[in-house]
């Protein structure tokens, strides 16, 4: 039987430090470190970001060796985020990177962040994984994406958002709403008892497989603007309503927009993937969705939506098995495209 190789993943591409040990396509660990010091400012701020990093690298790859039962030695190689993201968080993953490949002499692999979200759907849960082709509906704080997928290493990108992306809408609404960063599972756990109807806002009138989420959050702000003038108290009074009302319209967008995709490329199986995936309002729409319309949907783990280090391990292998290998003099790039 030949050896499952084993991956280190690192993932550092924004607020969250993560190491992940892959074996085979099995994770055997997967430690990721929050940083609550942005919490107060409403958002990431860059120079904190990659601070944090720089204090958490060590420690956590530690911890996932040890949650792995992993030695340094056993590891054959370490994939990393070489972008897109913030330029001082991708350093400090990627030169950590650099170095354990150089002083492990193991293999190097650079690994797109977007790819990663997606190719977290071949993790082995025990799970039924997607076939190829299949679209991929990718929605994070940076990115809002239908890609084609028609092999772990070939991608295309068939709609995109031309403003804000799905995370940020629900992260700038939820400021509105004075709640902090990062405001989308906030705007997702008080939705859960508010009414979806409550309140309607702008759609977007974008005809192709494009997104635009700017005149939403313009939408809402004017809405609350002109109530809380009215009446100081509308926010609170209406927390549930206003999150409901908001996730709808937010989830509506997309939903529509991945139906126009499945009909259009006549593509039946369809994942969803990055932090916004994270969403049950989303979850349990498109699970209704499939059952009525008969297609294979596929909704990755929990821990697996939002940055993790075990979807850039995972990506490091397929390339692994394609000796698509990374050099010490290869740099990030904060807006890697695919
Ligand atoms: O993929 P991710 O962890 O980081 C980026 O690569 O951007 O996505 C983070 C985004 C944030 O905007 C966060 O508010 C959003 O995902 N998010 C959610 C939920 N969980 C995370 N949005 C809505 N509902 C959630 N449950
Ligand atoms: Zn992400």
């Amino acid at each position: 039987m030949t050896k499952e190789v084993v991956i280190l993943g690192i993932e550092s591409s924004c607020d969250d430090t993560s190491a992940a040990i892959l074996k085979g396509q099995k994770i055997l660990s997967n430690v990721i470190a929050n940083q609550k010091v942005h919490e107060q400012y409403g958002g990431v701020v860059p120079e904190l970001a990659s601070r944090a990093h720089q204090q958490n690298i060590i420690p956590v790859v530690d911890a996932a060796l040890k949650k792995a039962n992993i030695k340094k030695n056993e590891i054959d190689a370490i994939a990393y985020t070489n972008g897109p993201g913030l330029m001082g968080s991708l350093l400090v993953g990627s030169s950590f990177a650099k170095a354990f490949a150089m002083g492990m002499n193991i293999p190097l692999i650079a690994i797109n962040h977007m790819q990663a979200h997606i190719l977290a759907h071949f993790i082995d849960e025990g799970e039924k994984m997607p076939s190829f082709p299949f679209l991929c509906l990718t929605v994070s704080g940076g990115h809002t994406q239908i890609v084609k997928v028609e092999s772990p290493t070939k991608m295309e990108i068939i709609g995109a958002t031309l403003d804000d992306a799905a995370g940020e809408a629900f992260d700038k609404s939820a400021k509105i709403l004075g709640l902090p960063y990062p405001g989308g599972p906030l705007i997702d756990k008080y939705a859960k008892n508010g009414n979806i109807n409550a309140f309607t806002f702008g759609k977007p009138k974008i005809k192709n497989l494009n997104f635009s989420f700017s005149g939403l959050k313009t939408s809402i702000l004017y809405k609350i603007q002109d109530e809380v003038k009215q009446h100081a108290d509308f926010i609170t009074e209406n927390k549930a309503d206003l999150c409901a009302s908001i996730q709808h319209a937010i989830v509506t967008i997309l939903i529509e927009k991945l139906q126009k995709a499945k009909t259009q490329t006549s593509i039946n199986q369809i994942a969803i993937a990055g932090g916004v995936s994270a969403n049950s309002y989303l979850r349990n729409e498109l699970k209704l969705i499939a059952k009525q319309e008969k297609f294979d949907l596929f909704i990755p783990k929990f821990e697996y939506c939002t940055d993790n280090a075990a979807m850039i391990a995972i990506a490091g292998h397929f390339k692994f098995i394609n000796k698509d290998f990374s050099t010490q003099t290869e740099s990030p790039s904060a807006h890697l495209l695919f």
